[in-house]
């Protein structure tokens, strides 16, 4: 049998590899046909309608993203039986639709919105007629669920339960009184990680952020409070798609422009408390070797898994509690950044902690939820005050009147800008693990980590789970207990991917010891709270573009940042001191699976 089909698609011959959707072979015609709830690879259920054909022979229309190409098909496209279908599907879905696009934070960022102005439809045809009462779920830290605006495509359902094995939210009530929504409860109450990829794919405004926009005005505009932000490393390769740039366009310099022109008295780079994180992280890692491998200490918790990524933090809670001492006490960049922000910068800057107020641009939803976490104020101030997504920071750059594209770079404030390249790979999955291998193995062997141009190539990745063997050799005097020793690290990203890793751990059989966990998949470029629509084509670009910025550098290991020097002379002394285990280490809570 041969490998592809022929099938013709609107008159004309096309030629694809078998198992193609008639959907995707049309692309390759030039054909683009609609779609609001198909999502390739990951969420194929033939739910929403907008996308049928007609195929010859056939008496039904054919939901041509169920639909599998086939030798000798004829396929139209375009017709007007399918014309009337299409609008028909998009006219009931308005029906049951709270059509306020005028004042929606989707409008011009909503797939609903632009198939019925392609179509030519304006809901008016069977007016409003919602099935269920409108419920708009605000009790959870991170999102909003609005039912009114639901379509009901289940986007969100099979990316929590199939991606992230979460399951949190699903179907509920039967035929015009169905809502997608957690069983008995608020998001807020339910088993949620936040990690915001049901917000990520939803096509209309029915999940999304909890907006920060107004807090972080309200702040600006105070004159008694000094305000500051940092940007995480993924803002840099996404935030120009939120003014019309392409995905993949690094915009860092614009991006510190457009902050200054909102207000902020000082920008800083979440880098910067990447690299102090890669300090932390590393000095405890090569403590818990030497724990289990010199002093054969039983209670060394082996594989030590990453904590800068609170969707999975709180995955672990739920799911594998008894695997909490496996996690890095080290908090995320974010709130290290913060705790030094209210403490170290507070000093040297004279002002109050008080009265300074912490900002931070985050891919993520659950970053909102991290900043509110009580163990987060250690310093006797909340680390974070307001944490805004990058799609925020794009409706405050649009609202604000800033022509983006045509801003001059700027540069971000010392001292707590200075970032390495190994930090900004912190955006990609597997650059953690990167970045704490260009550290550990320097530190161990006084030599540069054997990789082509510093990457780990086999670690970094947007998919699956890699992992890779490194074997510690002409050790310096002081690690002669690591000499031979061949460290074994596993990355990952998608909650999904986690979940098997844990399963191994949970069995005693992990043969890794050292386990990098995004939430997100992809990692924080494919973040919850990036621009919309994250596909893997977007995950590439953007991951693609970090890389250009940490090979752009001179600086690119995270132990060589002279401001990370400065800071534990200073001020925290040394990794894992006293001072840096009070502000920059935290602790977790084991939680309910259900
Ligand atoms: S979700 Fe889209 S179609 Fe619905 S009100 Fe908002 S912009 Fe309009
Ligand atoms: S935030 Fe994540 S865990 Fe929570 S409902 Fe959405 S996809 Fe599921
Ligand atoms: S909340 Fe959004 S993604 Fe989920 S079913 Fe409704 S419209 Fe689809
Ligand atoms: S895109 Fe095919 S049924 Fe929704």
């Amino acid at each position: 049998m041969s490998d592809t089909v022929k099938l013709t698609i609107d008159s004309v011959e096309v030629e694809v590899p078998r198992g193609t959707r008639v959907i995707d072979a049309a692309r390759e015609v030039g054909i683009k046909i609609p779609t609001l709830c198909y999502l390739a690879g990951v969420h194929e259920a033939g739910v929403c309608r907008v996308c049928v054909v007609e195929q010859e022979g056939r008496l039904n229309l054919l939901a041509s993203c169920m639909l599998a190409a086939a030798d000798g098909m004829v396929i139209r496209t375009n017709t007007p039986r399918v014309q009337r279908a299409r609008r028909t599907a998009v006219e009931l879905m308005l029906s049951d639709h709270v059509q306020d696009c005028l004042s929606c934070e989707r409008s011009a960022d909503c797939e609903l919105q632009d198939v019925a102005r392609d179509f030519g439809v304006d809901g008016k045809r069977f007016g409003q007629q919602l099935g269920a009462a409108r419920v708009i779920d605000r009790s959870s830290a991170s999102l909003v669920r609005d039912s009114g605006k639901c379509i009901l495509c289940r986007r969100c359902v099979t990316v929590c339960d199939q991606v992230q094995t979460v399951g949190t939210i699903g179907v509920q009530e039967r035929g015009l009184d169905s809502v997608i929504a957690p069983a008995f409860t608020g998001l807020g109450d339910a088993v949620c990680v936040n990690c915001g990829q049901c917000a990520a794919v939803c096509p209309v405004n029915a999940i999304y952020e909890k907006d920060s926009i107004a807090d972080v005005v309200a702040a600006l505009l105070d004159p008694g409070k000094h305000v500051v932000v940092q940007t995480a490393p993924a803002i840099r390769a996404a935030i120009g798609e939120t003014q019309g740039l392409a995905p993949g366009t690094l915009a860092t310099g614009r991006m510190v422009t457009a902050l200054r022109l909102l207000g902020f008295d000082a920008v800083f780079d979440t880098n910067f408390s990447a690299d102090l994180t890669i300090m932390e992280e590393g000095t405890e890692l090569l403590g818990r070797l030497q724990g289990a491998l010199v002093d054969r200490d039983p209670a060394v918790a082996l594989p030590m898994t990453t904590s800068c990524s609170p969707g999975w933090v709180k995955f672990l809670e739920h799911f594998f509690p008894a695997q909490i001492p496996n996690v890095s006490t080290a908090k995320s960049p974010q709130q290290m950044l913060g705790a030094v922000v209210k403490t170290f910068y507070a000093e040297q800057k004279g002002v109050a902690p008080e009265d300074i107020v912490m900002v931070s641009v985050m891919p993520c939803t659950a970053k909102k939820y991290e900043a509110g976490r009580p163990e987060m104020s250690d310093s006797g101030h909340a680390d974070v005050d307001h944490v805004l997504t990058t799609r925020e920071l794009g409706r405050l750059i649009r609202r604000y009147g800033i022509d983006f594209a045509a801003l001059p770079d700027g540069a971000f404030d010392d001292p707590l800008g200075l970032g390495s390249g190994a930090a900004d790979i912190f955006a990609n999955s597997g650059g953690v693990s990167e970045a704490a291998l260009r550290t550990v193995h320097e530190l161990v062997t006084g030599r540069e980590l054997p990789a082509e141009n510093l990457h780990v190539r086999d670690l970094m990745d947007i998919h699956g789970i890699r992992e890779i063997e490194l074997t510690f050799s002409d050790c310096k005097p002081e690690y002669r207990w690591l000499e031979g020793v061949t460290a074994r690290v596993a990355a990952t990203s998608g909650l999904g991917h986690a979940r098997r890793l844990m399963e191994q751990v949970a069995a005693g059989e992990s043969p890794y010891h050292f386990i990098e966990v995004m939430a997100c998949p992809g990692g924080c470029i494919g973040g919850g709270g990036q621009p919309r629509l994250t596909t893997d084509a977007v995950r590439r670009a953007r991951f693609q573009a970090i890389l250009a910025e940490d090979e752009g550098k001179e600086l690119r290991k995270s132990h060589e940042n002279p401001d990370i020097a400065t800071i534990y002379a200073q001020f925290f002394g040394e990794p894992n001191s006293h001072r840096a285990h009070e502000l920059l280490h935290t602790h977790y809570t084991a939680r309910e699976k259900v």
